[in-house]
C-alpha cells in the first residue's frame, strides 16, 4: 500500500479554521501523552524533535516543554500553520514549510519524530517513511500516533453517521500495513501500544465541539449525510441518551536502526 484509497484533505480549503477549537485538547490529556512518549523515547534530555503534520501546533510546545527540544513542526498547509504560529508559539518550537515525502531539515537532525494523525494523509507512504529514517539520529524513534483500520474506535458519536466506520476503514492503514512500509526502511517496531482515552468534560461541550466538524472523516461524507447525523446527535442530545464512552488512541513504536 502506497497511497491513501481516499481523496486526501486539503487543510488549507477544509478544517484549518475550526481545527484548534475543535480539536482543543485539556492540559491532563497533553500531559497524558506526553507521559506516553516518555516511556517510549530516551530518558536523556534534552531530545530534539520533529512534530510532522504538525497541523495547528497542537503538541509542538508540548514536546519542547516534555523533551527540551528543538522541535520543529514540519506542515504542508499554510493556514494551518498560521494558526499554529498565532497560537502555539514557543521559543523553542520552529514552524516551516514540508510534508512528510520532503522534510526540509538536514540527515540525522532529530532524536524523536511524531506523526499525529497525519500519516493517513501522506500520499507517497514509502517515500515518507525513507525521510523520516534521514532525519532522526541512529536509534532515534518514531512514534507513529494513528487510527488502525482493524480497530476502529467507537467514539461517542459514531453511531449518528452510518458511514464513518466504513469511512474510517478506506481512510487508515491496519498495523500490519504500517510497520511494513516503516521496517522496509531501516525501522525496527518496538512496540505497539494499544491506549484507551477517558472521556474528558461534559457531553455539552463534546457537542459543541463536534459541531464545529474539525473530524477529517467528516470530509469524506456528503453534506445530508452529516446534516442528518448532527439532527441525530441535537435530538438524543436533548433527550439525555447519549452515552460517554472512553476511547483510544493507538500508536506505534518504531526505533530508526
Ligand atoms: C488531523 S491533522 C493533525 C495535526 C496535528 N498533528 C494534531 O494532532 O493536531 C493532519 C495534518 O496533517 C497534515 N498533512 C497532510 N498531508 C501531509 C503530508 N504529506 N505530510 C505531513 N503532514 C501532512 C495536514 O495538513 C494536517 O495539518
Amino acid at each position: 500500500m502506497t497511497a491513501p484509497p481516499v481523496t486526501p484533505v486539503d487543510y488549507d480549503k477544509a478544517q484549518h479554521a475550526a481545527y484548534a477549537k475543535g480539536r482543543a485538547l485539556s492540559a491532563d490529556a497533553i500531559g497524558r501523552y506526553m507521559s506516553l512518549f516518555a516511556e517510549h523515547l530516551p530518558r536523556r534530555r534534552p531530545l530534539s524533535g520533529i512534530d510532522l503534520g504538525s497541523g495547528t501546533g497542537r503538541f509542538s510546545p508540548a514536546l519542547a516543554e516534555a523533551f527540551g527540544g528543538p522541535v520543529h513542526g514540519v506542515e504542508p498547509s499554510a493556514r494551518m500553520r498560521e494558526a499554529a504560529m498565532a497560537q502555539a508559539a514557543h521559543p523553542r518550537v520552529r514552524y516551516m514549510a514540508g510534508e512528510a515525502a520532503a522534510i526540509p531539515l538536514d540527515d540525522a537532525t532529530a532524536d524523536f519524530v511524531l506523526m499525529f494523525l497525519s500519516f493517513h494523509h501522506v500520499p507517497d507512504r514509502a517515500t515518507a517513511a525513507a525521510e523520516i529514517a534521514r532525519v532522526l539520529k541512529p536509534g532515534g524513534r518514531f512514534i507513529l500516533r494513528s487510527t488502525f483500520k482493524e480497530r476502529i474506535p467507537d467514539h461517542w458519536w459514531r453511531s449518528f453517521f452510518t458511514r464513518s466506520h466504513e469511512v474510517e476503514e478506506a481512510m487508515f492503514p491496519s498495523t500490519d500495513e504500517a510497520r511494513a512500509i516503516f521496517e522496509a526502511a531501516s525501522f525496527a517496531t518496538r512496540e505497539v501500544v494499544f491506549q484507551e482515552i477517558p472521556f474528558e468534560g461534559d457531553m455539552g461541550e463534546a457537542v459543541e465541539k463536534l459541531k464545529l466538524r474539525a473530524v477529517s472523516v467528516f470530509e469524506h461524507m456528503t453534506a445530508e449525510e452529516l446534516d442528518q447525523g448532527f439532527a441525530a446527535i441535537e435530538a438524543a442530545f436533548a433527550a439525555g441518551t447519549i452515552e460517554e464512552k472512553s476511547t483510544f488512541g493507538d500508536f506505534i513504536v518504531f526505533e530508526r536502526r
